[in-house]
């Protein structure tokens, strides 16, 4: 019967992946006659089936690390007539990233998040006006932006934090989903949801973020329950912040918040934004920023809760800073804090929030690898850039399994040393993450009050990742005990 069973979860398993892999790779093949070098070594047929046993047994990195021990830092694998190149490192990557848009493309890999968020962002227009969208979130999220999103980050970390008992347990990633959550309704949608109707907001938003799951990426407009509950609730979500536009638009109401740059920004032709447009953009950039600020909170507490002396120099850095400005926090401050910024880069390092990057090849191109190959992609091929791989080179890294924030500080700084593409976490080049900074910022905020205001614990086992998940997080609850405290000056 146990057989029966697995053999049935086996096969289940084996036509999930199956038609993943198909949709992700979908495209014909077109062979450019051109080209005369070589193609990257390949994976198909029998040798793929015999990757399924470690692929279900170990998990993807752990089979992805083996190909790439056995085949070099580009290979591919062939499904049906698909064929995905995979790349690993800086120089295999270097297409990638660097690549123009008529070369290697997002293209129509991502459509599946047009009825998440609407036909006027993202997959939903053209390349120019995508660009375009990507210059309002870059300037709305730059440096002298930011300094306005500290106070309002600050009050929702202290409001959040005084729900807190004396002690207790909690499970630490459930708690920063929420928090951040909270963060992007004050900083991003602004004042108005975040205070009158943030319960309701956070119902549609979740709504939409259920439409992100295996079937409907598979076929995103299937009259399935959870297709239905996502389009009414993007329809409604649109509704509730049009209103907030509108009526700040009416009353000429100025906020300092993003939805407010949105709602100021202009395009090259002089052309102002729409309402649908400025809420579309919201709902993707809560998207862009939430679930991944809260993952790469959730592994930096895991990391820092497990190795005490890496604790020790966030701890130490934290009474430093209350001795020189007290309890202030401003956005110098947080600049200060670069032990603290080590171990979150080096958290996301190990547990990048995107374990993997996807493009599609447009044209043909060549990858070199750091082995001295050079390959021919023809257009049609997918290609995936590995981050759970990139970051883990012992050429780039030293002790690469090792949880070592130091390596990131000055003088070591070992990926600033390796150059370009050493360190993909937040991605590089032309679609490097516009959120960068504003997500050090707020993960920085949420850390300095936790660690002066609480003793911490991680009460449950470290956790590993869940590959099940369509944006991978890690497994089961992260059980933390506190005990509040106030964390001396030095
Ligand atoms: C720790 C948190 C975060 C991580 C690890 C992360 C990671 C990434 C990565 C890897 C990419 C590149 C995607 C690709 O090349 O296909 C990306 C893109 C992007 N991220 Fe983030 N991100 C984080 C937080 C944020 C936040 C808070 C925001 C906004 C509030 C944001 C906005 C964006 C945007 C708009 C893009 C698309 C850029 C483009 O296509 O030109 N991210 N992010």
């Amino acid at each position: 019967m146990a057989l029966t069973v697995s053999v049935m979860l086996f096969s289940l398993a084996l036509v999930l992946i199956t038609a993943v892999v198909a949709k992700i790779t979908s495209g014909r093949i077109i062979t450019d006659p051109v080209c005369a070098l070589p193609a990257p070594p390949e994976v198909k047929g029998i040798a793929l089936l015999r990757l399924l046993p470690t692929l279900f047994t170990e998990g993807p990195e752990a089979t992805m690390h083996y190909l790439h021990n056995k085949l070099g830092s580009a290979f591919t694998v062939s499904f049906l007539w698909k064929k995905t190149t995979f790349l690993v490192g800086q120089e295999a990557s270097a297409i990638f990233f660097q690549g123009l848009e008529s070369e290697v493309t997002q293209g129509n890999l991502f459509e599946f998040t047009v009825p998440m968020f609407g036909t006027e962002v993202g997959f939903g227009v053209d390349y120019a006006t995508r660009r375009e969208h990507t210059r309002f979130i870059v300037e709305s999220l730059k440096p002298s932006q930011l300094r306005s999103y500290v106070d309002p980050m600050l009050q929702e970390v202290e409001n959040y934090f005084a729900k807190w008992e004396e002690e207790g347990v909690v499970d630490l990633k459930y708690e920063f989903k929420e928090l951040l959550m909270l963060i992007s309704g004050r900083c991003l949608v602004g004042k108005e949801v975040r205070e009158k109707m943030f319960g309701q907001f956070c119902t549609l938003y979740h709504q939409i973020e259920e439409g992100l799951n295996f079937a409907s990426f598979m076929f995103p407009y299937i009259p399935i329950p959870v297709n239905h509950r996502r389009d009414r609730a993007r329809i409604k979500l649109r509704g509730i912040l049009s209103e907030v536009v509108r009526s700040r638009k009416s009353l000429n109401h100025v906020k300092e918040d993003v939805l407010q740059r949105f709602i100021d920004a202009t395009y090259k032709d002089g052309r102002g934004t729409t309402v649908e447009e400025v809420s579309a953009l919201i709902i993707t950039l809560i998207f862009a920023g939430k679930h991944s600020s809260a993952m790469t909170s959730t592994w930096t507490a895991a990391c820092l809760l497990d190795h005490a002396n890496s604790l020790d120099a966030a701890l130490e850095e934290q009474r430093k800073i209350i001795g020189k400005y007290k309890d202030k926090i401003d956005y110098n401050i947080l600049s200060e804090m670069g032990v603290l910024h080590s171990c979150i880069k080096e958290a996301a390092r190990m547990h990048p929030a995107p374990p993997a990057l996807v493009r599609q090849v447009k044209k043909h191109v060549t990858v070199r690898t750091k082995e001295g190959n050079e390959y021919g992609i023809s257009r049609g091929h997918t290609l995936v850039h590995l981050v759970m791989l990139n970051g883990l080179l012992p050429h780039i890294y030293k002790d690469p399994e090792v949880y070592d924030p130091d390596r990131f500080r000055p003088i070591r700084e070992e990926d600033k040393a390796a150059g370009k593409f050493s360190y993909t976490s937040f991605g590089a080049g032309r679609h490097a993450c516009g959120g960068e900074a504003y997500a050090y910022m707020q993960i920085k905020i949420i850390f300095s009050h936790l660690l002066r205001n609480f003793e911490l614990k991680l009460v449950s086992s470290f956790p590993k990742p869940d590959w099940t998940q369509f944006l991978p997080e890690p497994k089961g609850e992260v059980m933390v005990s506190y005990k509040r405290r106030r964390l001396p000056s030095d």
